[in-house]
């Protein structure tokens, strides 16, 4: 019998990438996405697949826990693969109450779902697998220890020999304390300990991984990157938080698909693995290169667009620095980073320009209108 794995979230950035690596890689699973595409899924992400004989979609809220329950039968479910999730921090600060339904409540929601379905089988939870994506931002902020004058490895998705000249001593480790401070990454804690207890407690097969900030195509252009290329193309002001010296760590988000992959097939139960790029940048100098590059690949004169540089109110809260530290992923299942920072930021920008009609869609709002009338009789 084929194996039936729910995608929670597919319809979603990272999820989208997960959902075409696994439908395209693994033709004797059944691939179900499972999304309720809030203003941030939208299934043109899929358009390469969704006419595969192992890929279905399903709309649905994951806080529905009877209509999960349902799923998890008709389907046979085995495996969950879990996106699903409010994800942007400046949205967490306006509306937290949102969060902590979608993040908290509804894994908890299919984590009781599964847990049933799973228990009332012959097997119970032998050959299950839960897995939850989560983020390194639960683990709080990390302090700028960087000697003055040192420079980190700018140009290089380095390897973990390399990462210590970053911009501090410290990194998250998979040991490191919890101590989310936005309302979005304490929901996202939230969730990941109600995963853990579901294992302790019941002895449900989990697995928790804690990523970087990803980048690449079909990211909403509410994110950094995406937004500040669709601004630059239409030369709109680039807002920079506070003075634009927080850190961040950037992983290209097809690297996140494959350490999903290779984590769900091969990871141990009940662990945890840190996911990173050790490329840790500061948000101006990011900036500047996705300036240059987008005003070299628009044709335009070099630097053209560095004068739409904006500084605005810094977040509320706003870390000062992530940095991952991946070593054990690395060690123990072999996963490293596919691409040097610089072509990965390239090849983003150039999908970004070569796809401005996704864009327009989305900020257009007519993407949003169009899906809302196409499933509003499901
Ligand atoms: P995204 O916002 O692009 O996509 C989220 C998807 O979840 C959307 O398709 C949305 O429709 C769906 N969704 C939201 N609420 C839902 C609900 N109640 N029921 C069903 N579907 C719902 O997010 P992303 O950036 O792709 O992040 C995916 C996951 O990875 C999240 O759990 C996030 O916390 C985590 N993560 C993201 C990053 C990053 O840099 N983007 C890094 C580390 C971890
Ligand atoms: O670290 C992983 C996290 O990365 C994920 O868990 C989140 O889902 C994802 O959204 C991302 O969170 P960030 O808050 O780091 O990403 P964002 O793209 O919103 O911002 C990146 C940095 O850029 C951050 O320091 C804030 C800053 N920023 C962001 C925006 C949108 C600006 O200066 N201006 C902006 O307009």
């Amino acid at each position: 019998m084929k194996k039936s794995i729910v995608i929670t979230g597919g319809a979603g950035f990272i999820g989208s990438h997960v959902v075409r690596l696994f439908v395209n890689k693994y033709p004797e699973y059944n691939i179900i996405n499972l999304d309720k595409l809030t203003y941030a899924g939208n299934l043109s992400n899929l358009k390469d697949v969704e006419n595969k004989p192992n890929y279905k979609f399903v709309k649905l809220d994951i806080c529905d826990f009877d209509a999960f329950y349902e799923l998890m039968q008709k389907e046979k479910v085995t495996g969950i693969i879990h996106l699903a999730a409010e994800s942007h921090v400046d949205r967490s600060i306006k509306d937290p109450f949102t969060f902590a339904r979608t993040n908290v409540l509804g894994t908890l929601s299919l984590l009781q779902a599964a847990k049933l379905y799973w228990e009332s089988l012959p097997e119970k939870y032998e050959g299950k697998r839960f897995y939850h994506i989560s983020t390194d931002e639960v683990y709080g902020a990390l302090e700028m220890t960087r000697p003055e004058g040192v420079e980190p490895p700018f140009s290089t998705t380095a390897s973990s020999s390399e990462h210590h000249l970053a911009y501090g001593e410290e990194f998250f480790y998979e040991t490191t304390k919890y101590n989310p401070h936005s309302p979005y990454s304490a929901s996202k804690a939230g969730s990941d300990h109600f995963v853990r207890a579901f294992h302790d407690t019941y002895g449900m097969p989990t697995i928790v991984t804690n990523c970087s900030n990803n980048y690449g195509p079909y990211q909403f252009p509410e994110k950094l990157i995406p937004l500040f290329i669709n601004n630059i193309r239409n030369k709109k002001p680039l807002p920079v938080y506070g003075k634009g010296e927080n850190v961040r760590d950037w992983l290209f988000v097809e690297d996140h698909a494959r350490a999903i992959d290779l984590i769900f097939h091969k990871g141990k139960i009940a662990e945890t693995y840190n996911i990173g790029g050790f490329n840790e940048w500061k948000n101006i100098d990011l900036i500047k290169v996705v300036i240059k590059t987008t005003d070299k690949l628009l044709g335009r004169a070099e630097n053209e667009d560095m004068n739409l540089i904006t500084y605005v109110t810094d977040r509320l809260g706003h870390d000062a620095r992530y940095a991952i530290d991946s070593t054990k992923l690395q060690k123990e299942l072999g996963w490293e980073p596919s691409l040097q920072f610089e072509e990965g930021i390239e090849k983003t920008i150039r999908w970004y320009l070569d796809n401005q009609e996704w864009l327009d869609n989305i900020t257009s709002g007519e993407y949003e209108k169009y899906y809302e009338s196409m499933y509003k009789n499901r």
